[in-house]
């Protein structure tokens, strides 16, 4: 990690002068997460975390198959990782695996280690080890019990976790009436009402998201092995709340996707 004659980190840094500027002032918004490093380029936030972390350490992508590009394991590889791990549910074999090692490839990254395995699995720990950073996007709200998901990402991460999820404002609020979640509280989404579904439908549908499993399309029965459905919706708060909770303590954090998702930068406590 990058030091400077304070002995403060980059990391650190960062976190200081965005509490002395007007953060929003560095926020950009993009197709993706966009923050305004202090060099002046514009970059995903989670990849500058990365770039400070990262080196010499071993790193894994806890679900980031999905849609190929979102993946940080070549981020993680091009800042010289000691070893690089992507953790799928997805069967080895699939194209989505067959597309993620064209990438690599692509971007002259090998000798990633490939890893099917639930998550949530009992052991997991013992099956695949532990990790320096453990990085997981998109992953939390597909959970059907989000509390034990982050135990499981606290158990094979040895010091850091880059969390990231989709969230929702604590006042949701549109044509079709208004959801207040109160501090400390989520909304389960699993047999919602149908006029609370219509709130949030709206909301994402607004936002330009408009296939979501559980809100603009319902299951035909939720099954608590299925993970494709949105099961959860938190605010910002909530997600740091338990993030903190499974042993972590949250040193950045930054919204994303347009406010519509947030990244987490913790530590485990000692
Ligand atoms: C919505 S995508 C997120 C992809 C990418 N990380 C991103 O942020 O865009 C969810 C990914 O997590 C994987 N996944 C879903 N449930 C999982 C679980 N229980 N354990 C491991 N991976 C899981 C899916 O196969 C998929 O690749």
């Amino acid at each position: 990690m990058i030091q400077n004659w304070l002995g403060i980190d980059r990391a650190g840094l960062r976190k200081i002068l965005r509490g002395l500027l007007n953060r929003d002032w560095l926020l950009v918004s993009g197709k993706r997460s966009l923050t305004q490093d202090l060099n002046g380029s514009s970059e995903d936030a989670r990849d500058q975390w990365i770039k400070d972390l990262v080196p010499g350490k071993s790193f894994v992508d806890v679900g980031g198959l999905w849609g190929t590009v979102n993946e940080k394991v070549t981020v993680a590889a091009k800042v010289g990782a000691a070893s690089t791990t992507m953790l799928d549910i997805t069967s080895l074999g699939r194209p989505l695996w067959q597309a993620f090692y064209e990438r690599c490839a692509s971007l002259g990254v090998s000798g990633c280690q490939s890893i099917c395995a639930n998550i949530d699995e009992p052991g997991l720990e013992k099956k695949v080890g532990q990790f320096d950073v453990v990085h997981c996007s998109g992953v939390l709200y597909h959970c059907p019990n989000p509390l034990h998901t982050l135990t499981q990402l606290a158990r094979i991460s040895r010091k850091y976790l880059i969390l990231t999820s989709t969230v929702i404002p604590s006042t949701v609020s549109n044509s079709k009436g208004t959801i207040t979640v109160p501090p400390g509280a989520a909304l389960f989404v699993p047999y919602l009402p149908q006029d609370q579904v219509a709130i949030l439908k709206e909301h994402w549908e607004r936002g330009g998201v408009s296939s979501v499993i559980g809100i603009t399309e319902q299951p035909s029965t939720w099954r608590i092995e299925d993970y494709a459905p949105w099961w959860w919706l938190f605010p910002v708060t909530t997600v740091r709340q338990l993030i903190m909770t499974v042993g972590f303590d949250v040193l950045e954090d930054c919204p994303c996707w347009e406010g519509k998702a947030h990244s987490f930068l913790a530590r485990k406590r000692e």
